[in-house]
């Protein structure tokens, strides 16, 4: 876009026009408003413009914001004589006017408009010549903490006033790491995310950095740039956790009360305070200062730390760093007095237990702190009753509580009980726990049976199960109704079936040998049985059952003749309906335990259906089997003995009989009552039922319906519902006032299908409020009239006939009065 032009006189060297507004690329033209733009720091004596005038005009003049740098000869070039400076005056706003010889004004002034365009011509330059700036330690990375600034006279419209800062430097900088970051736009200085957590004053709070700003963007090596140094001071980060705070339990300062401090680094911060568990109670508070406070007594046995949050957020409620934790520690004070674990200890003590034993501890609890002078027990006897055989037969430990005995073994027959009184004291309170202690009983008797042999018992094989055979006795001569004393008997040999049992009556000690099941003289006849006495509690050491503690008796079992005795008490069958006579339906069996021949019998068999082979005891049928009628038969069948005393005993038998398909399909009920109105307006239909008395299986009832005659089917019409209902339906309307019967198939479509023909009667009869009015037609459940005259006829007569019978036997019993009861009892089912 350069064009060089060598004019001597004016000078002008090079022509640098970049728009001419409305004539483009010529460089002459009549007066009229123009615009130019112009590079500033182009060469001087530029031509700009030849303005050409009309006669009578002979030169031109200038005027505006020439600065004295723009020229027009009068011949109409326009020219500016030095260059120009965008800073200076960015926008030149000059007027162009044509004159006449005179000078008169004879054209214009018309405005020229010249736009001086930016070069890159200035350098950036920072505003201060040296930075200083501070940052707290643990800052949040990439807040700034301090801004650089740097200006730049150049267009900051175009890119050589567009400054980019960078950071050139940082010192100093361990293992690479850059701990601040600038916003290469706003200037601002911030902590990088390792810079936040890095930096430490006390290791270093002294760093340099030196920071660059460049025009152009920082885009081209033409660019501009400048650099400054800038210190930045870390200081200590004051926002961390106090240290751990004790408080004394239920402590007697006024509350709240101060217990500790949080601060943020900066003035204007938000304190609150942050539960960390979900307590009922959260005793703590924080005012605006950050100091933290104890609302109320705390209780170290309820709980005996807090941990909680101190959260420092700014006005708009943001968090400005992490929670900080705070530790309350809640320091013990002996405010529990000692408790014993129960209100009364129980101890036991041997009665030939040696001095120095150990009885037993007498368990104490303090609630205050553990391994503290504030949960130190100490145990102290202060009573001990009775005083027999003297005082201070016990002694405590101090600290543990274990009761020992001192001076003598004690003796059940001095007393059975000694209770003390144990004094239990910490560093300020004082409890007494009570302990008892019995004298116990050792196991050192065993049982000893009145006699060794208590002989030979018979008993039959039909003694009742319950019946108590013999009565034994044993000793112990231990202490009375205690372990060590009484007596359980055990059959050690000869009863394998288990068909004894001993019980012991605990006042006595007495055994009774039960029957527990019933004797066997076919099994076992002769029992020799042996029995041992024992204590529940072991024995002592050194101390065993001797043959004192056993006994025997010899129990013979004698025979009873008895019934036979069936396999089973029901024997089931199960057989279709249709077998044919004489087939075997079932069998039961009974033997004689004497081993004699039985006979079977039926008995109950009401329908004549069976027969018992007498010896084999199978059965047969003999006759038709009725599912129908009897879908389980039921008889009972009787063995007995040949020979012997004839016992007998008896058995069920059920016989299931399974169906067939015997039965034909019929209707459900009597229908007397189906009607139409006569004369019929409109073909009609009615709903009709079938059922039959088969089984019904899981499918249902699947019936098929059909009209019973040919000739029927110009009048009828029958079509199936469903399994078991159809409609009939007439055909047509022509039908007479009477009773039609209406035949109908029903098959049962089984698979060997039966067929029941039906009839079905409908009447057509005259109607009122549409039920059938004429006498011909009955409803259901009202006879027709011709059937209750009938029916009051033959009540008549029979009332009529028993007046006469009753007239006879009146007239005949007139001489003979010994029938009063006789007579009564003929009168009586007259009246019903
Ligand atoms: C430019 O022209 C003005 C007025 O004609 C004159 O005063 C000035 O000295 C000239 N400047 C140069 C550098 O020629
Ligand atoms: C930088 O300085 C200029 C001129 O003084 C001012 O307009 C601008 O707001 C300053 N920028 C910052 C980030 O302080
Ligand atoms: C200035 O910073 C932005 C975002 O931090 C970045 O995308 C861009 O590249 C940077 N420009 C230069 C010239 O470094
Ligand atoms: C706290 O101390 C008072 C006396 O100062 C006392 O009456 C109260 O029982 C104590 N409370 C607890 C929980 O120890
Ligand atoms: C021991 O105390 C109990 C009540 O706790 C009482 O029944 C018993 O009689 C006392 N025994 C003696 C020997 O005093
Ligand atoms: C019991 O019977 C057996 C065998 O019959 C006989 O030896 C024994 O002497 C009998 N004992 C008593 C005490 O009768
Ligand atoms: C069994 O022991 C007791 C004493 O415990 C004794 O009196 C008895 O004679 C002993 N009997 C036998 C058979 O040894
Ligand atoms: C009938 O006798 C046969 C063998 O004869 C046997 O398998 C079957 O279990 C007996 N039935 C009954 C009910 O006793
Ligand atoms: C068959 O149809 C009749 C009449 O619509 C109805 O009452 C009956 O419940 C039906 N039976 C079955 C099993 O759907
Ligand atoms: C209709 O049929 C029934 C039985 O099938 C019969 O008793 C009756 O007389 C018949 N009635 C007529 C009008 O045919």
């Amino acid at each position: 876009m350069t064009t060089q032009a060598q004019l001597h006189c004016l000078c002008l060297l090079t022509l640098y026009l970049t728009t001419g507004y409305g004539q483009e690329g010529k460089f002459s033209g009549p007066l009229k408003p123009m615009e130019f733009s112009i590079f500033e720091g182009q060469e001087p004596s530029q031509l700009i413009f030849q303005f050409k005038a009309n006669p009578p005009a002979v030169t031109f003049k200038l005027t505006g914001e020439t600065d004295g740098i723009f020229q027009i000869q009068p011949d109409g070039l326009l020219y500016h004589n030095k260059s120009l400076d965008r800073e200076t005056r960015a926008v030149h706003r000059l007027q162009v006017s044509a004159l006449d010889a005179q000078g008169n004004t004879v054209e214009g002034p018309v405005p020229v408009t010249i736009e001086v365009k930016d070069i890159n011509d200035n350098r950036p330059v920072f505003l201060q010549q040296h930075y200083e700036g501070s940052v707290r330690q643990n800052s949040r990375p990439g807040k700034p903490f301090m801004y650089v600034n740097a200006t730049d006279l150049d267009d900051p419209a175009t890119l050589n006033g567009q400054l980019i800062y960078q950071i050139l430097m940082q010192l100093p900088k361990v293992n690479n790491v850059m701990y601040f970051q600038i916003n290469n736009q706003t200037g601002g200085i911030s902590l990088t995310p390792q810079g936040s957590q890095e930096l430490d004053p006390l290791k270093n709070p002294h760093y340099k950095l030196v920071v660059s700003v460049a025009d152009m963007g920082g885009l081209t090596e033409h660019s501009f740039s400048d650099s400054v140094p800038v210190d930045i001071t870390v200081k200590e980060n004051i926002w961390k956790p106090p240290e751990p705070v004790e408080i004394e339990e239920n402590s007697t300062k006024p509350y709240p009360f101060k217990i500790t401090q949080v601060q943020w680094n900066d003035p204007g911060a938000l304190y609150s305070l942050l539960a960390k568990e979900n307590t009922p109670q959260f005793p703590f508070s924080i005012d605006q200062e950050g100091d933290i406070y104890v609302t109320q007594p705390l209780d170290r046995e309820e709980k005996n730390a807090y941990v909680f949050y101190a959260v420092a957020k700014d006005e708009q409620g943001k968090p400005l760093s992490k929670p900080l934790e705070i530790q309350v520690k809640v320091k013990d004070i002996n405010d529990n007095p000692p408790t014993c674990s129960s209100p009364v200890t129980v101890l036991e003590v041997q009665e030939n237990e040696k001095i120095g034993s150990s009885i037993g501890t007498l368990i104490a609890h303090d609630m205050d702190e553990e391994n503290t002078i504030n949960s130190v027990l100490e145990y102290r006897i202060v009573d001990q009753t009775p005083k027999v055989p003297q005082d201070g037969l016990f002694l405590v430990q101090e600290y543990s509580g274990t009761l020992q005995l001192v001076l003598q073994s004690l003796h059940k027959r001095d007393t059975p009980q000694y209770n003390l009184s144990v004094q239990v004291s910490d560093k300020d309170f004082k409890t007494l726990c009570f302990v008892q202690i019995n004298v116990i009983d050792i196991n050192d008797q065993i049982p000893i049976f009145e006699k060794s042999d208590y002989g030979n018992l018979t008993f039959p094989e039909d003694t009742a199960v319950g019946s108590v055979i013999l009565t034994i006795q044993a000793t112990d001569t231990d202490e009375p109704h205690t372990g060590s004393s009484k007596i359980l008997y055990r059959i050690t040999q000869g009863d394998s079936e288990g068909r004894l049992e001993i019980e012991t009556d605990p006042l006595t000690n007495t055994g009774y040998v039960k029957l527990k099941k019933p004797l066997d003289f076919e099994t076992v006849a002769i029992h020799n049985i042996v029995v041992q006495a024992e204590n529940p509690e072991p024995l002592v050491p050194g101390v065993q059952y001797n043959a004192s503690s056993s006994a025997t008796f010899r129990l013979t079992v004698t025979d009873v003749n008895e019934a036979p005795q069936f396999s089973q008490q029901v024997f089931e069958a199960k057989v279709s309906e249709a077998v044919a006579k004489g087939t075997k339906v079932g069998n039961t069996t009974a033997k004689d335990p004497e081993g004699l021949d039985v006979s079977y019998s039926l008995r109950g068999d009401k329908r004549g259906w069976l027969r018992i082979d007498p010896a084999t005891g199978e059965i047969f049928s003999v006759a038709q089997l009725d599912r129908e009628a009897e879908s389980l038969y039921r008889v009972q069948v009787v063995a007995t003995e040949i020979g012997g005393s004839y016992l007998s005993s008896t058995a069920q038998f059920h016989l299931t009989l399974t169906d067939v398909n015997d039965n034909p399909p019929r209707l459900v009920k009597e229908y007397t009552g189906l009607f139409f109105c006569y004369p019929l307006k409109a073909p009609g239909s009615l709903i009709f039922e079938a059922t039959d008395d088969d089984e019904l299986t899981f499918r249902g009832r699947h019936f098929t319906f059909s009209l019973g005659s040919e000739s029927l089917q110009k009048d009828w019409e029958v079509s199936k519902i469903n399994g078991t209902h159809a409609h009939l339906s007439t055909k047509h309307t022509g039908f007479e006032e009477r009773v039609y019967n209406i035949s109908i198939r029903i098959s049962d479509g089984d698979r060997q299908p039966l067929e029941g023909i039906v009839s079905l009667p409908v009447t057509f009869c005259k109607c009122v409020e549409n039920r059938c009015f004429q006498p011909a037609a009955h409803m259901p459940g009202i006879p027709p009239v011709g059937m209750a005259v009938g029916i009051l006829l033959a009540t008549l007569l029979v009332i009529g006939i028993i007046l006469a019978v009753v007239f006879f036997r009146m007239k005949r019993d007139k001489g003979q009065h010994n029938a009063e009861g006789a007579q009564a009892s003929e009168v009586k089912p007259l009246r019903n």
